[in-house]
């Protein structure tokens, strides 16, 4: 497997930064995931929504001062070339990571180098998609916007995340609901969380402390364009979404999972929604190139074939 690092490609094992760096013991970096889907029929894989991820990743870094290396152009291309030249045969969960890299001691943002990395690796399921999770509200408060910005997706800012989730598998549960320091719901360890409540998609706006999902912009999409359904973006209470009729997470790498549980309140009597299963199928068809009217979403990658000289 290769990797891109220090603006080259080179194998993935060696790809090694120094125990100096800035970013392994401040967590100053900023990250995305972007997925890969495999298509067997098409022995394509389809990159979804990479221009809208790497636009986030340059918000992100100019919130947390970083010079990022590179132009979203260049972004995509080296993310197509990735992916072309590992030929992978199924699903990929791509990484790119910009990072102060310089080998110094001292908290700040200023005066540092910094540099993007970025590598793949196969990547299935990461929640029971199909018979959806259980939840537990955490007892974890999500960190606000004016400890480290929500809209940034910065490395430090999952330590947060980290703890969630730990106490969540630890209690028995599959995943983990953070509230805000009002008490309202802010998102999961890495998804936005949506509620179906009296005909409508409701789900936390952007104030309650979450990542504005690529996913959830999506999901909202699909919902009003292919089921009439639309979302409401306000604060979620806790109580709301005891008594939802349906709930589920969206991310890159989560999809859509149902959520069936939380807190052992049962959401549709812990069966999967009718919606959550309607709109995960319309998702699905989309991400793996099997809907035309969604393609300018997608970004097709093929095999890079190496010429035999003979
Ligand atoms: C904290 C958090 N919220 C929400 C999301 C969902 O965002 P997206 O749909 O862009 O992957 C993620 C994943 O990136 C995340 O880490």
């Amino acid at each position: 497997m290769e990797a891109y690092f220090q603006h080259r490609f080179i194998p993935l094992s060696e790809a090694r930064l120094s125990v100096m760096t800035h970013a392994l013991h401040y967590g100053t970096a900023c990250f995305e995931g972007i997925r890969g889907n495999w298509n067997r029929e098409e022995d394509r894989t389809y990159l979804f929504r990479s221009r809208e991820h790497y636009q986030r990743l340059a918000r992100s870094c100019q919130l947390i001062k970083i010079d990022l290396p590179y132009t979203i152009d260049e972004l995509c291309d080296i993310t197509v070339d990735l992916v072309a030249r590992n030929g992978f045969h199924e699903d990929i969960y791509i990484r790119p990571l910009a990072y102060k890299s310089s080998e110094a001691i001292g908290v700040r943002l200023h005066d540092l180098e910094d540099d993007l990395l970025m590598f793949a690796v196969p990547f299935g399921p990461y929640l029971d998609v199909d018979k959806g999770v259980k939840c537990c509200i955490s007892s974890w408060v999500r960190i606000n916007d004016n400890m480290i910005p929500s809209a940034a997706k910065v490395s430090g800012r999952y330590v947060n995340s980290a703890l969630a989730k730990t106490e969540a598998l630890e209690k028995g549960f599959d995943e983990t609901i953070m509230l805000t320091s009002q008490g309202y719901v802010s998102e999961g360890s890495g998804e936005n969380v949506f509620i179906f409540y009296h005909g409508k998609l409701i789900t936390p706006p952007s104030s309650d402390d979450i990542l504005i999902g690529i996913t959830r912009d999506s999901v909202i999409r699909l919902a009003q364009e292919e089921l009439g359904i639309s979302t409401l973006e306000r604060s979620v209470s806790r109580s709301d979404l005891y008594s939802a009729s349906e709930c589920f997470l969206t991310g890159t790498a989560a999809h859509i999972t149902p959520v069936v549980e939380i807190d052992h309140y049962r959401i549709e009597e812990g069966r999967v929604g009718e919606v959550t299963r309607k709109l995960a199928d319309i998702y699905f068809d989309v991400i793996y190139g099997r809907n035309p009217r969604y393609s300018s979403w997608l970004t097709p990658v093929e095999k890079k074939i190496t010429k035999s000289v003979s």
